[in-house]
């Protein structure tokens, strides 16, 4: 079997991410490796995201990028769920791409690249791209091999696929269909080997990821505290995290969990998307800010040094001023470790992109520079509330810079620090002695 090379590129979020590592397993067996670059790829697959319309930009400025040094074998892919919301539309617009497939049916790659090649020996010209972005019948957890080909020391696991609720801004019910639990049992299986290959944290995915009702084999519906619990009993398994969380879905069971379970951290990424109730009402939550602001409460009740984070959108349509200082208000009570914030973007298809209220950029603009500026003084106040702690820290990943490497605390800050290289890879305790906006330093104990 010769060698192929496959350049893969990862758009927008971890799910996408934990999707790209299993492409790349799905394809080692036809004979893919990785490579860095696209120039001599045979196959490029570009796995985006449609979640605002800037991600999607992107991908067609990469694209055009790709054409230039395409040669004619290459076979030029696009996954995701930008594919999966466009379609042949991608073809249409780019007619030297080969392939388009959603996030559901990338299982089916070997057989996608079979008929790919097939039709560029045919030379049909335009028309001969793959397109398949229907939901399967069958989950493509089922087809996808046990082994992961990459593990590093921290590792993803999807447990959860979708999402049933329809907030009106957001594409996931489209791009990633219904809500869809995997099977304790085949998640457990997946998570002893990631450990057995060397990962020692374990995040656990979902686009609804706390809405996790597996089925076991006795008929039993687990919810997510049960399966945390149920992974903490493996051998090896130092750290478990989840994301992303909808307030909606949060039980007792989980809030427990970050009381009883050691290796659950104690971090939790929590979205509000805004503190006004009648944004919320029209965003269609299915929560209100005071519902939000009590299960923060109660799960600080069962784990009082939890730190949170969350997503905000500003400028959804109808938001006036006073919305605008609700979720400031909101901000300023809960009081966030992290955040991420976003100009609201009207996304073809969602009922807000109809709303007939729209927000002018300007305005989007300014509320989203006086969020950051609250959320970023949080975070480094944060940051700085954790100098003098020593804390274990998983070094996952290599620094910029030679000898430098780059870990998690138990709160999801981000720490780089200088160490030997035997040690990356390793959870080490550190002393906590410098903060910044967005990492915090200090020394190896
Ligand atoms: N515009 C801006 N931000 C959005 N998000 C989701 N849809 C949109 C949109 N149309 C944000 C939400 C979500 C995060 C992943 O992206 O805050 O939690
Ligand atoms: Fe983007 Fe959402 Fe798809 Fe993740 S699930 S890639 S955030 S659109």
């Amino acid at each position: 079997m010769s060698l192929k090379r496959l350049y893969i590129k990862t758009y927008g979020c971890a799910s996408n991410v934990y999707d790209s590592s299993r492409m790349v397993d799905v394809l080692k067996p036809l004979g893919y490796a990785l490579t860095e670059t696209p120039e001599n790829a045979d196959l490029v697959i570009l796995n985006t995201c449609h979640i605002r319309e800037k991600a999607e930009e992107k991908v067609y400025s990469d694209l055009g990028r790709i054409r230039a040094h395409k040669q004619e074998k290459t076979i030029v892919a696009v996954g995701g769920c930008m594919a999966q919301a466009e379609g042949g539309e991608i073809i249409r617009r780019a007619p030297y791409v080969d392939m388009v497939f959603g996030p559901q049916t990338y299982h089916r790659l070997p057989e996608m690249i079979a008929r790919a090649h097939r039709s560029q020996d045919k030379k049909t010209g335009s028309g001969r791209g793959i397109v398949e972005v229907d939901f399967p019948v069958e989950s493509k957890f089922d087809y996808l091999p046990g082994e992961h080909s990459h593990v590093g020391s921290s590792a993803f696991l999807a447990i959860q696929e979708g999402c049933d609720k329809f907030c009106t801004y957001c594409v996931v019910p489209y791009t990633r269909g219904a809500e869809f639990s995997r099977p304790p049992q085949a998640i457990l299986e997946e998570a002893k080997l990631l450990l057995e290959q060397g990962a020692k944290e374990i995040t656990l995915l979902g686009q609804n990821v706390n809405a996790y009702h597996g089925e076991d084999p006795t008929g039993a519906i687990w919810g997510l505290g049960r399966l945390i619990e149920a992974l903490a009993a493996l051998k090896g398994l130092r750290r478990i995290r989840y994301m992303t969380s909808h307030p909606r879905d949060m039980d007792d069971e989980l809030m427990i969990a970050h009381r009883d379970i050691p290796q659950l951290m104690p971090s939790m990424h929590l979205p509000v998307q805004s503190g006004s109730e009648r944004i919320l009402k029209a965003m269609n939550r299915q929560h209100t800010p005071d519902f939000y602001k009590k299960i923060i409460e109660k799960t600080r009740q069962y784990r009082p040094d939890i730190a949170f984070s969350s997503d905000f959108i500003v400028g959804f349509p109808g938001e006036t001023d006073q919305d605008f200082e609700d979720t400031l208000s909101l901000v300023r009570e809960v009081s966030y470790s992290q955040a991420y914030s976003f100009k609201y973007s009207p996304r073809p298809g969602t009922p807000g992109a109809v709303m007939d209220n729209q927000i002018s950029e300007d305005v989007k603009a300014e509320r989203l520079m006086r969020l950051q500026e609250l959320l970023n003084t949080q975070q480094r106040a944060f940051n700085e509330s954790t100098i003098g702690k020593t804390m274990p820290v998983l070094l996952d990943r290599k620094g910029s810079r030679e000898g430098q490497g780059l870990g998690k605390t138990p709160y999801a800050q981000s720490v780089h620090i200088d160490v030997p290289a035997e040690l990356f890879g390793e959870c080490i305790d550190v002393k906590i002695e410098k903060a910044f906006a967005n990492s915090v330093t200090g020394s190896v104990l």
